[in-house]
This record gives C-alpha cells, structure tokens and sequence, in this order.
C-alpha cells in the first residue's frame, strides 16, 4: 500500500495536475484496508491509467489506482481459455500476453493505452472488435468494502459505455476482470486499411495481425510519450436516417457506418477536418495532424486551454453540419 502526499497524477495529455492524496494498492485485500481505515474520504476519484481523463485543474481530494496485477488461467478446454486478469495490468501488455500465447481476441485492440480495469470501464473499441464481445464478468468491492461480481450481460455494454460509467458507480472500483478467449484460428480484417496493410505480409497470423494493427495505430495516433493526448477526444455521433440523408445530398463523399436500420454513425474525425481544423493550433492546444479526432498538448497547455479548442472544434461542426459532438474523454 502506497501513500503519497501532493502526488502528480499521471495522465497521457501530459497536464501537470496533482492531487491532494494519491493512493495505490496491488491486492484486494489492501484495497480493503485503505478502505476500513477511513484513508478514502470524498471527494475520491478511481483512474487507471489516466489514457482517457482530462484534469481540468488539481484533484482536490484522492485518486485511487489500481496495481492488481496477474494473468490466470481459470479454466480451459480445445476450443477456449478463461482468464481473469488484474485491473492494473497495462492492457497492451495483457495483449501482447495473449498474441504470444495463441489465444485469438485481443489483437486488434493492441496499443490502446490504458489498464484491464478501465477497458471494462469503457468498453474500449478498434478495428471493428469491442473488448465487451471478450469479457465473461467483471469483479468490484465498492467504497463500503462489499464484493460483488458482474456478469457481462449484466454491465449495460454498448458504444464506449457500460454501467461502470454512471455517477452513482464512481464508487464501485474494478478489480479483476474476466475474459473467454479462442484457441480456434480467427480474424477480423474487415475493417479499415487491414486487408490493404497485410499485403505486404506473407500471409496472416496473430503476431502479425498485431504488428499491422500497431503499424496503422502508430501513423495516425500520437504516441503520448512523445506528443500528449488522450486518442480519440470526441466519439462518433450516431444520427437519424432522416438527418443522415440530407447531409449525405450535402456531402456525397461522406464516410459513415450503418449501425441498425435507422442509427448511421458518422466519422467525427472526418467532420472536424472538413472544417479545415486538423493541425490547427489554439495556444498550446491542437488538433493532431494526422488524425482531426485527436487532441494534442503542443507542450505546456492546461486542461482548460484543452476544453477551449474542445469547445471551438465543437462549435464549428455544429455550425456546419447541424450536429453536437461529444467528448469521449471524461473531464474531471
Ligand atoms: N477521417 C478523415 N479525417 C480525419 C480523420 C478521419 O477524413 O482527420 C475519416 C477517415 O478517412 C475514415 C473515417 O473518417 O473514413 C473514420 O476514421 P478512422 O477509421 O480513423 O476511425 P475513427 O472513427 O476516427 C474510431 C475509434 C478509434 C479506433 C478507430 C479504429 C472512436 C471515437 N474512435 O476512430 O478509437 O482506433 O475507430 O477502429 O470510436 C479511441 O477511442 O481512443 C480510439 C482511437
């Protein structure tokens, strides 16, 4: 158990913010203790590993984080492994874990930064494969100390979103999470410039699969060692069939997902750069070069110098296209 007074808190936008206590455990018993001695008092806040919050100012009050590790194994048969994994274990290497193993699921989401625990938190999503179509439960103690165990269907998955999200269960922490995996050889390349990238591939297999998807994500995604930023800033707004066709008479060229019958998703990164904002600078803060959804600290901005450009790139698709985006990273 870890306490550290005024600690910086990490996050991939690179904000310099502190809180007034952070606090860290690597067990749920030792979760368990901090609660029983009274150390999480409100306000608390539970981040994993800060790859999608954006600090508007100082935390005044304490930040939890999860050092949960292990991959387990919990059962297996021909056709199948369970795993339950610890919520701090960095979910890139959790994918890598499984590509190295021949355990088939997690290869396209490699390189999302962030924690097992808060994938389950926010149903993380990239080339056409969601983690929730890979998680059987999902494990919690709450700020009373009471265990309890979700079972998939029971977290309210959809776009970017689950149960875990809503105000009311900031105060249930993600412990391990539980995952089924295939052993039976299976791909999804039918999304975006897959099929195209493994041309220049002698043929497919996980580890290659995992190196196109890193190479695609790695062109237009700013590593946030080297440039801040939280990945895609703004979610994909889903419209009406009705408003969809008017605009498309508009704009024929624009790219869009059928998502039902009559929900069409539209690319919130194709917007923004037709408003002519990508690699456009406010202050500090930009809007990335290679990819419009994507926000970057040039170096030494704020999280309010961050919610300006938000707002201003806001503004300009809701001027030009009749629509409100949202952001996707939460504003703390
Ligand atoms: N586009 C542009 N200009 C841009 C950006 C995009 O014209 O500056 C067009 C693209 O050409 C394409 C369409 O918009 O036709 C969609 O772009 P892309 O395939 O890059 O995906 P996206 O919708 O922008 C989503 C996820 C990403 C995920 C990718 C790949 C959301 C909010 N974002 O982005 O997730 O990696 O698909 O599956 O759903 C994240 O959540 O942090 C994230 C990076």
């Amino acid at each position: 158990m870890m306490e550290h007074e005024m600690r910086k808190i990490p996050n991939t936008f690179g904000l310099d913010v502190e809180a007034a206590v952070f606090l860290e455990y690597s067990s749920v018993e030792e979760l368990e203790k901090l609660i029983a001695a009274g150390y999480i008092t409100s306000p608390y806040l539970h981040i994993g590993g800060g790859s999608n919050l954006l600090f508007t100012g100082d935390y005044k009050g304490v930040i939890l984080h999860s050092r949960i590790g292990g991959i387990e194994v919990i059962a297996e048969d021909e056709e199948k492994v369970a795993l339950r994994v610890g919520a701090g274990v960095v979910w890139d290497d959790f994918v890598a874990y499984c590509v190295e193993h021949g355990w088939y699921g997690t290869e396209n989401l490699s390189l999302i930064p962030g924690e097992v625990g808060a994938s389950a938190v926010q149903n993380i999503g990239a080339y056409g494969v969601e983690v929730k179509d890979l998680i059987s439960f999902v494990e919690t103690m709450n700020i009373e100390g009471v265990k309890h165990v979700y079972r998939m269907d029971e977290c309210g998955y959809s776009y970017r979103n689950s149960i875990f999200k809503r105000p009311e269960m900031k105060q249930v922490f993600v412990t391990y999470v539980g995952f089924t995996l295939s052993k039976k050889e299976h791909y999804m390349l039918d999304y975006g410039t897959i099929r195209q990238e493994l041309e220049k591939y002698p043929g497919v297999d996980l580890k290659i699969l995992r190196q196109v998807i890193i190479s695609i994500r790695e062109s237009k995604l700013p590593d946030p060692k080297l440039l801040g930023n939280a990945g895609s800033f703004f979610m994909n707004p889903v419209v009406s069939r009705e408003v969809f066709e008017v605009l498309r008479k508009q704009y024929p060229r624009m790219p869009f997902y059928e998502m039902g019958t009559d929900r069409i998703k539209i690319p919130a990164g194709w917007m923004i750069d037709q408003c002519g904002w990508k690699g456009k600078s406010l202050g500090p803060a930009a809007v990335h070069d290679k990819q419009a959804l994507v926000l970057v600290n040039r170096g030494g901005a704020t999280g309010a110098d961050i919610v300006a450009l938000s707002d201003a790139v806001r503004a300009s698709v809701r001027e030009k296209f009749g629509i409100d985006i949202h952001p996707e990273v939460n504003f703390i």
